[in-house]
C-alpha cells in the first residue's frame, strides 16, 4: 500500500514493488494522474490498484484503505509517503490550510496505520514506512505546517516501533539521503541542489528492504536512502 503514488518518489516505489511482484493498492488526490500510473503498471504485467482520494480528510482517508484492505487483504507493507510542502510563514498561514497540510502528514499517517494494525497482527506481522526529511529534524524559515508534521511523523515512528514489537510489526520512517528529482522537489529546492538531484528510483532500494522487514528485523529507525544503498540511524 503507497499513498502519494501518482507521481515523484511515490510513483517510483510503486514502480520497485510492482517489479518485485508485489500486489499494489496505491493512494493519491491526483485522480487522473494515479490511474495513469496504475494502468502502466498493469500493462507491464504488474497487479495495481488505483484509489484516489484526499489524504487531509479523515473520513476520506479511512474509505480508501478499507477500499485496499477489502479488495487485497492484508498489506505486507504499507508506505505513508503523501505529502504537501507549502511554503508559507506562520502569518500567512491560516488555521485551515495548517491543519490541511498537517492532515496529510501526520493524521493520514496515524489513520492508515490505525486501519492496518490489526489486520497485520493478525496475519503475524507487516512494516510501516513514513517518509523523513531533514525537515523532520531541523527547523526551515516557510515550513509552518511541513516541518512540524514531518517532526512527527518522527515521533509517531518511534512509538509505534514500540508499540509494534508484541504484534511483530516493524516500523521505520525513510529518509532520502541525496537529492532527489520530483515534482516538489522543482519547487522547493535550491538552484544549487538542483544540480546534483538524481532519479528518485536510484533510492527505492530502501524501501524493498523495508517492507521485508518486521519487529525481528529492522524496527524503529531513521533509514536513510542513498543511490542504491541506505544506512541505519538510531533515532534521536
Ligand atoms: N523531494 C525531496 O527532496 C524530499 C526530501 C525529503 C523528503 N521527501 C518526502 O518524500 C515524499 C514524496 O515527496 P515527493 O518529492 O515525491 O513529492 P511530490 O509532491 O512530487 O509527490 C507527493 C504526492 O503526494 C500526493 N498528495 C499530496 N496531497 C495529497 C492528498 N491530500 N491526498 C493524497 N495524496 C496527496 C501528490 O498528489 C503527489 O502524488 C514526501 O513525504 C516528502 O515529504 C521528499
Amino acid at each position: 500500500m503507497v499513498t502519494g503514488a501518482a507521481q515523484g518518489l511515490g510513483y517510483a516505489i510503486a514502480h520497485a514493488y510492482a517489479a518485485e511482484g508485489m500486489r499494489l493498492a496505491l493512494i493519491d488526490v491526483q485522480a487522473e494522474r494515479l490511474a495513469r500510473v496504475a494502468a502502466e503498471i498493469n500493462a507491464e504485467g504488474g497487479d495495481a490498484l488505483a484509489i484516489p482520494a484526499d489524504l487531509s480528510d479523515a473520513d476520506a482517508t479511512c474509505s480508501a484503505i478499507n477500499r485496499a484492505l477489502d479488495v487485497l487483504g492484508v498489506p505486507r507493507v504499507l508506505v505513508h509517503n503523501a505529502a504537501v510542502l507549502v511554503e508559507r510563514s506562520l502569518l500567512e498561514t491560516s488555521l485551515s490550510e495548517w491543519q490541511r497540510d498537517v492532515n496529510i502528514i501526520l493524521q493520514a499517517a496515524f489513520l492508515l496505520a490505525q486501519a492496518v494494525w490489526i489486520p497485520m497482527t493478525e496475519a503475524g506481522g507487516g512494516s510501516i514506512v513514513l517518509l523523513s526529511s531533514a525537515s523532520s529534524l531541523r527547523g526551515f524559515a516557510g515550513e509552518i505546517a511541513y516541518c512540524p508534521a514531518k517532526h512527527g511523523q518522527e515521533g509517531l515512528m518511534k512509538t509505534l516501533a514500540i508499540e509494534g514489537r508484541p504484534s511483530n510489526i516493524a516500523v521505520n520512517t525513510v529518509a532520502p539521503g541525496v537529492p532527489i528529482h520530483t515534482p516538489m522537489s522543482e519547487r522547493s529546492y535550491t538552484e544549487e541542489l538542483k544540480e546534483d538531484w538524481l532519479d528518485p528510483a536510484l533510492i527505492t532500494p530502501a524501501f524493498i528492504f523495508l517492507a521485508r522487514q518486521d519487529a525481528s528485523g529492522v524496527t524503529g529507525q531513521r533509514v536513510i536512502a542513498k543511490a542504491g544503498e541506505w544506512q541505519l540511524t538510531l533515532p534521536t
